[in-house]
């Protein structure tokens, strides 16, 4: 696997993390594209748990380089806390094990004000955001007049650009919003600060990671949020501001389309989201209460209960097509072991046609019925299986037919959150 992508193929959360980290063990590098500190990568290593906002879940391996590459919007404060509690924790990482591209674009204290004064502003209308400045930076780096790189933070000339950001920021917050302004000269000494720890960390990641792939190094895409979040792909407005999709990969990183190799649509074996949108299989009923218990679906960033729904493969054929997927992650199946009846969306039914296809139009979504297929239940576990042959066979009849309808082979299979957890199919 010389390069491979590993993504969301539903809102996010679809374990992504446990299958890179899985997946960590074979690669030499492991990149971060797109996104920032708005992502919540969950990993579970002999018993220990660790959460991931900013850093690629790779830097739990030692002879893993990670990559903070040019897509992602880098907020150092969140980056230095990360890497000062894995540290904390035996794990100290130095310059050479994590590189940050001096493109990737910096996330502000005023992007958190502004992300959270937005929101209140939009009031039941709000997107329901994790707050933490994702959207109002990558606004910035579109806008192009008060965007700040990581090379900018290492400019002396960081102060008098960062004092101006600020007034017009303060401007935007107390006008617009009827928000407190934010101290410039803070802001600055702390943007000083972090500029020092940074530079040793920082290099063009593009030559770094085409010259990995030269030398015949295996690099791993680590995507966040998913399919259902992209900018372009998803159930706009109620998505995040980046490129979740393979392309973000590609123009996220300054990697060519031409040298990826596979491309893994990480989902879950039901479905959640967290924030509001659209969402066509969502349960209201006890059926959903009882699977988000189980699966314990609460998000990792913002402690929000997660919506519960039904698998649906409308989504999934969706997910494959702009994603170009090779293969599926199915994970979570064990969440489902005691789950007498399920059901499987097939695809929807708006008025008197039956939709193939997901429809991008949220007009048009939210008149569609989801048509099910029932299915019977495994009922028995299958966390302790580490191959197909070991799973119940109606579990993995249950797969099969996910990957069917989702037009997309299935690569793995996770039955736990533990690293070993996990089958290759
Ligand atoms: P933002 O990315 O913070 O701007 O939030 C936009 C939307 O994406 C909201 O619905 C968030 O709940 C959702 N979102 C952002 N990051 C994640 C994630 O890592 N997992 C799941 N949902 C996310
Ligand atoms: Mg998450």
């Amino acid at each position: 696997m010389p390069a491979k992508v590993v993504l969301g193929a539903q809102w996010g959360d679809e374990g992504k993390a446990k299958i890179v980290d899985f997946l960590a063990a074979q690669a030499e590098v492991v990149v971060r594209f797109q996104g920032g500190a708005n992502a919540g990568h969950t990993v579970i290593v002999a018993g220990e748990t660790h959460i991931f906002h900013a850093l690629p879940v790779g830097v739990l391996n030692d002879n893993t380089t990670c990559v903070i590459a040019n897509g992602v919007v880098l907020d150092p404060e969140s980056l230095f806390a990360e890497l000062d509690e894995l540290a904390s924790r035996g794990r100290t990482v130095q310059p050479g094990e994590l590189w940050v591209s001096s493109c990737a674009h910096v996330v502000m204290p005023y992007h958190r004000a502004l992300d959270r004064a937005s929101e209140a502003h939009l009031g039941s209308g709000a997107i329901g955001t994790t707050a933490r400045g994702i959207g109002p930076a990558y606004r910035d780096k579109v806008d192009r007049s008060h965007a700040f790189r990581v090379m900018d933070l290492l400019d002396p000339d960081l102060p008098i650009a960062l004092r101006a950001a600020v007034a017009s920021k303060n401007q935007i917050l107390t006008a617009i919003y009827g928000a407190e302004p934010l101290d410039a000269e803070e802001i600055i000494r702390g943007a000083l600060a972090h500029a020092e720890r940074l530079r040793p960390f920082v290099t063009d990641t593009s030559v770094y990671l085409n010259k990995a792939l030269d030398e015949g190094k295996t690099l791993l895409f680590e995507g966040a949020q998913g399919t259902l979040l992209d900018i372009d792909h998803g159930t706009y407005p109620f998505v995040t501001s980046s490129n979740t999709t393979a392309g973000g990969a590609c123009t996220g990183s300054g990697v060519g389309p031409t040298r990826i190799n596979e491309i893994i649509g990480v989902t879950k074996a039901y479905m959640t989201r967290v924030g509001n949108g659209p969402f066509p299989t969502e349960l209201h009923d006890d059926e959903g209460e009882r699977i988000r218990e189980l699966g314990h679906e609460y998000g990792a960033t913002t402690g929000r209960a997660r919506r519960c729904g039904w698998f649906d493969a409308t989504i999934a054929r969706m997910s494959s097509r702009v994603n170009g997927l090779t293969g599926l992650a199915v994970t979570r199946l064990d969440i489902l072991d005691t789950v007498e009846h399920l059901k499987l969306c097939t695809a929807y039914k708006y008025g008197d046609q039956v939709l193939e296809e997901f429809p991008a139009d949220p007009r048009v979504l939210a008149k569609c019925e989801p048509i099910y297929e029932e299915i019977d239940g495994w009922c028995a576990p299958t966390t302790e299986a580490r191959s197909v042959a070991e799973l119940p066979p109606k579990a993995m009849a249950y797969v099969r037919r996910i990957a069917e309808l989702s037009r997309t082979p299935v690569a793995y299979i996770s039955v736990g959150p533990d690293r070993d957890e996990t089958i290759t199919v």
